[in-house]
Parts: C-alpha cells; sequence; structure tokens
C-alpha cells in the first residue's frame, strides 16, 4: 500500500496552534451538522488542547459552533473522579463544555470514578447507543483529537502494553505500569475507524520523538502514535515549530 503523504500543519506557537484548530473544529462541525445534524467527536487529554477548547468557548468559535448539534466523547481517560485536577474531563468541563450552550445529554464522559473494566464495559455501550451500532460494528466519529506523549503513546495507548494488540474491543481499560494508574482508552480499531483524526502536538520536548514517528523507521510497540492510520479517512497532524524542530522535511 503506499505510504499517504501525510497532511502535516505547522504553526509558530502554541496560540496559532490552538487558532487553527478551533477554526478547523468550528467548520468541520458545522459542515457535519448541516449535512447529518450532528457531529461526533472524542475529546483529547492532556495540557496541549486545553487553549484550543479555551478558543472554542469564546467568541467568534464559541458563537458559531452548533453546539446542540455537537456529541462530545473522550479519547481516553484517567480512572479518576470527574472533578479529579487530573481527570480529562474536567479539563474539558472547566475550558470549554460549562461555558458553552452543549445539551448535557450531549457529553458523553468515560466514568473515570467506576471500576476500569465496568467503566471500559459502559462506554461500549454508550458508543453502541450513540452511533446506533449492530453488534460488533465500530463507531465512525467525524473527529477525534488526539495528543502525543514524549513518550510517543497516544489517547492512553502507551508503548509495550497489551492494549496496542486490541482488535475487537473499541474501548479497552487497562494498568500502566509506567505511571502506576489504571487508564481508560478508545482502542486503535475504533481510533482508525474515524473520518478525520487530529494530533496536536506543541513544544520542544515532543520535538525527537516527533520526527522518530514521522522520519524514522516503523516501531509501533515503542511509538504507539505510528499505529494511527485511518483505514478510510484523514489524519493530520497541527504542530508547532518547536515541535517539529527536529523534522527533516522542515529544517
Ligand atoms: C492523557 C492524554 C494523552 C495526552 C498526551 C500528551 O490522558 O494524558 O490523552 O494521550 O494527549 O500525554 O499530553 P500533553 O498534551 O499534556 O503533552
Amino acid at each position: 500500500m503506499s505510504e499517504a503523504i501525510p497532511d502535516i500543519r505547522i504553526y509558530p506557537d502554541l496560540d496559532a496552534l490552538s487558532e487553527a484548530a478551533a477554526e478547523f473544529f468550528t467548520k468541520s462541525a458545522r459542515a457535519a451538522v448541516a449535512t447529518t445534524g450532528r457531529f461526533t467527536v472524542a475529546l483529547a487529554g492532556g495540557s496541549t488542547p486545553r487553549p484550543m477548547y479555551e478558543r472554542l468557548a469564546a467568541p467568534p468559535f464559541g458563537d458559531v459552533v452548533p453546539w446542540p448539534g455537537i456529541r462530545v466523547f473522550w479519547g481516553d481517560e484517567r480512572c479518576l473522579p470527574p472533578d479529579h485536577p487530573d481527570s480529562n474531563y474536567r479539563m474539558a468541563r472547566e475550558a470549554l463544555l460549562s461555558r458553552v450552550s452543549i445539551p448535557s445529554d450531549n457529553i458523553y464522559r468515560m466514568a473515570g470514578e467506576r471500576p476500569p473494566d465496568a467503566a471500559a464495559a459502559g462506554y461500549a455501550e454508550t458508543l453502541c447507543d450513540v452511533f446506533r451500532l449492530a453488534e460488533g460494528e465500530l463507531p465512525r466519529f467525524d473527529l477525534i483529537l488526539l495528543g502525543m506523549g514524549s513518550d510517543g503513546h497516544t489517547a492512553s495507548l502507551f508503548p509495550g502494553t497489551d492494549v496496542l494488540t486490541e482488535e475487537e474491543k473499541p474501548v479497552a481499560s487497562h494498568s500502566v505500569d509506567k505511571l502506576a494508574t489504571d487508564r481508560l482508552t478508545l482502542t486503535l480499531p475504533t481510533i482508525n475507524n474515524a473520518a478525520h483524526v487530529v494530533f496536536l502536538v506543541a513544544g520542544e520536548g515532543k520535538a525527537e520523538t516527533l520526527q522518530r514517528v514521522l522520519e524514522g523507521s516503523y516501531e509501533p510497540a515503542n511509538l504507539p502514535s505510528q499505529l494511527i492510520r485511518p483505514t478510510h479517512g484523514r489524519l493530520t497532524w497541527l504542530i508547532d515549530e518547536a515541535a517539529a524542530s527536529r523534522l527533516d522535511r522542515f529544517r
């Protein structure tokens, strides 16, 4: 299969990246709601997306995103209560969801406070209901936002973990030994079934790993971000100059 040239867009800094990401989200959401009546998006956790979420909550974006048609999910969650400072849900609620007119029924939180296996099974049922899935069918998100860790992980797909080989479940829970925590995550089949996957990567601290992921040898067990290859969708990387600083193609 010929390698598609990845869609890599570089911005001067995180501010410019966040503005572009918010504009992209708004355009995609408006188009989807206009044609299908809804827009299904899985949010990324961590810190990088926060400025984008804050922009989406404010003018000009907050006023034009068709919030009643937006269905918000998460790509992953830490197994913590929703009000815990490290909760991905809490970050998105503070930065965005509490500041826009999205119906609470349109927000599908991963239940980090529940036992991990039960939370994963419950989220899979939620996906089945909301996406009206047949037995064994995977959800197809309109958009999945992802971050990338300096170890090459994305969502909660960490190097060397069994979840990387999950081929059937749409959602999984697992213990991440290096973090001594349990995590919930959309699995690769679900992520790669999306219509559009967008990475948001910023900062010098990601530059070496990003160069390996995008230009180095294929070593997915060590660099799970390399496993993100939408089977019939688009993959876009929104990165800042600091994170792109090691890329051969942009030096
Ligand atoms: C999480 C995220 C994770 C994150 C990366 C990058 O729950 O931590 O989903 O995959 O996107 O670790 O995190 P930063 O944006 O904070 O660098």
